[in-house]
């Protein structure tokens, strides 16, 4: 991470700036497109041109024509469009913003890990840095983990990293037996399924839906379990009219504008004194830094060319499979 690219993120305002106007003013002068993950701050998904979950995001990257991609996201994922776009400028508001599960698989012990099973195919979670992905077979999100998973043939023996949870997932509905890293998100991890079964009861007719991030006993008691696109689509159709969400809550703010009529509740953390159902991660980007970004165009992610022309393969094959299965 370049320190001079951080200098800018807190740049002072000058007071009485109106930053929507300044933000609209300057996307249309930079030829920006602002794309921002389900668990962005409500004003940052309002704002931007397309809101969507990891997957989107990088079908996104991969046909814009604009110069600039301001992604209100994560680390990673600004390293996978700039994967895709190299010869864009592709900015991250909060360069901090980092993922305690891509931070869980470091690069040197996943290629030791890769090593000790040479006749594996190696499936990584897009929730991985580039270095990690220069050493993968194919790339996947939570929308297309279980059909390229069965998209190879029953008798492949493949690695699957980093998250543990949404691994033995895909393992438990495949019937595979992948190797798993055991990597996991910490905001994902901490659902309480003792304050979570109190609120079903407070809730009897309520549906409980998850992110395969959760651990295994919250997935075995959700009706419905899938990415945040996914559960986005569900609530949609389902004729149920409340929802326990175990997710990062962020994505409510979009469940709650498609569905105005439907109660969405999130699932509570172990910690009742936190708001760990929050990415703190993903909480660092804000509409000042936004603004501040597209201002002076920084700070900016960059991926060593080396790394990129390896990392791009394995994302390029999870954007054509999936393109084949209509995802
Ligand atoms: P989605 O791909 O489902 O949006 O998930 C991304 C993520 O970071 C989940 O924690
Ligand atoms: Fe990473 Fe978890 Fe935050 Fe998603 S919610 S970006 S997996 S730390």
């Amino acid at each position: 991470m370049k320190t001079q690219e951080i200098g800018y993120m807190d740049a002072p305002i000058p007071v009485g700036t109106d930053l929507k106007k300044e933000i609209n003013r300057l996307r249309k002068e930079k030829n920006a497109v602002i794309l921002a993950h389900f668990y962005q701050r409500p004003e940052i998904q309002d704002i931007a041109d397309f809101v969507g979950d990891s997957l989107a995001l990088a079908q996104w990257a991969a046909k814009t024509t604009a110069d600039v991609l301001v992604l209100c996201g994560v680390h990673f994922m600004g390293e996978t469009a700039k994967i895709l776009c190299p010869d864009k400028k592709v900015l991250v508001p909060d360069l901090n913003a980092g993922c305690s599960l891509a931070d869980s698989c470091p690069a040197p012990q996943f290629e030791d890990f890769v090593k000790l099973h040479p006749d594996h195919t190696v499936i990584s979670y897009v929730n991985t840095s580039a270095a990690v992905k220069a050493l993968t077979d194919i790339v996947v999100t939570s929308t297309n983990a279980r059909q390229i998973v069965e998209s190879l043939p029953s008798d492949e023996k493949i690695i699957f990293g980093p998250d543990r949870n949404l691994g033995n997932y895909i393992n438990s509905i495949t019937g595979r037996k992948m190797v798993l890293w055991d990597g996991a998100c910490h905001v994902h991890e901490q659902f309480s399924l003792e304050k979570m079964l109190d609120l079903k009861k407070e809730y009897p007719e309520a549906e409980i839906i998850c992110h395969p991030e959760c651990k295994r006993y919250i997935v075995e008691v959700s009706d419905y379990v899938g990415s945040t696109a996914g559960l986005l689509k569900h609530v949609i159709k389902s004729p149920k009219k409340q929802f326990i969400v175990a997710t990062e809550s962020g994505v409510l703010h979009e469940m709650q504008k498609a569905c105005p009529e439907k109660e969405f509740i999130p699932a509570p953390p172990n910690d009742s004194t936190c708001a760990c159902n929050e990415c703190n991660f993903m909480r660092l980007n804000t509409m000042e830094k936004l603004y501040n970004a597209l201002r002076f165009g920084k700070p900016e992610i960059f991926v060593d060319e080396n790394v990129r022309k390896k990392a791009i393969r394995p994302i390029r094959r999870m954007l054509d499979i999936s393109a084949q299965l209509g995802l």
